[in-house]
């Protein structure tokens, strides 16, 4: 284990040692062969009918248009965002043909589905040795025109990848929150099923 994290049932580590930084390692440069693990993992996720709705459009940070590519995110985020290695814009298509209609439909899951392609994307990153860090704190219509997104996706959340930098590379306020969080207890929200009347 890479932090103070505890889980209070035996789980495997890796959940316990994703989480999300804002400081990245700036000498770290990622190509696209270095993503390629992130969205084969992603790739597996069930989703319903197995439509699989992500669509993910990424952008490096040695590339041309960098900070184009920040200047889609919040300023409380493109200031520490800009210095990962890759974004990757996170969409998902809102309609999906079941095997038993002959035409499209809207979906019920696309963005629940599209979370579980994430996850696992994050999960494989942390096995790369790097971090991610979504975000929607985006602007979505800039997303939306500026890569084109097709009318029939939704604009999800952006995800900041790369290498864990240095805290002191942040603002004094982001400082005291780089460290990974805790969570509620299960108890909070799993409980037995209870039917009513
Ligand atoms: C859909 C989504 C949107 C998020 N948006 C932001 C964001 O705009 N800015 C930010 O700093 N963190 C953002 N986060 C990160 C969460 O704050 C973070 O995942 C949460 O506090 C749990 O911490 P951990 O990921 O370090 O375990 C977002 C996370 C998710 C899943």
């Amino acid at each position: 284990m890479s932090n103070e994290r505890i889980a209070d049932a035996p789980i495997d580590s890796q959940f316990l040692d994703r989480w999300s930084p804002r400081a990245f390692d700036t000498s770290f440069t990622l190509t696209e062969v270095g993503l390629a693990p992130l969205f084969e993992a992603a790739r597996w996720a069930p989703s319903a009918f197995n439509w699989q709705p992500w669509r993910f459009a990424f952008a490096l940070r040695q590339e041309p248009g960098w900070a184009d590519f920040v200047d889609l995110l919040m300023p409380f985020n493109a200031m520490w965002a800009k210095n990962a290695s890759a974004l990757i814009f996170v969409t998902s298509e809102t309609q999906i043909k079941k095997p038993m209609d002959e035409e499209l439909s809207p979906s019920h899951s696309h963005a629940f589905d599209t979370g579980a392609a994430c996850a696992l994307l994050a999960l494989q990153a942390r096995r790369e040795g790097l971090y991610t860090h979504t975000l929607n704190g985006i602007h979505m219509d800039r997303v939306k025109t500026r890569l084109g997104v097709p009318a029939t996706q939704r604009v999800e959340a952006a995800i900041a990848v790369g290498k864990l930098g240095d805290r002191a590379s942040l603002p004094e306020r982001l400082q005291a929150r780089e460290t990974p969080s805790s969570r509620k207890p299960v108890a909070e929200f799993a409980a037995r099923a209870r039917l009513q009347d």
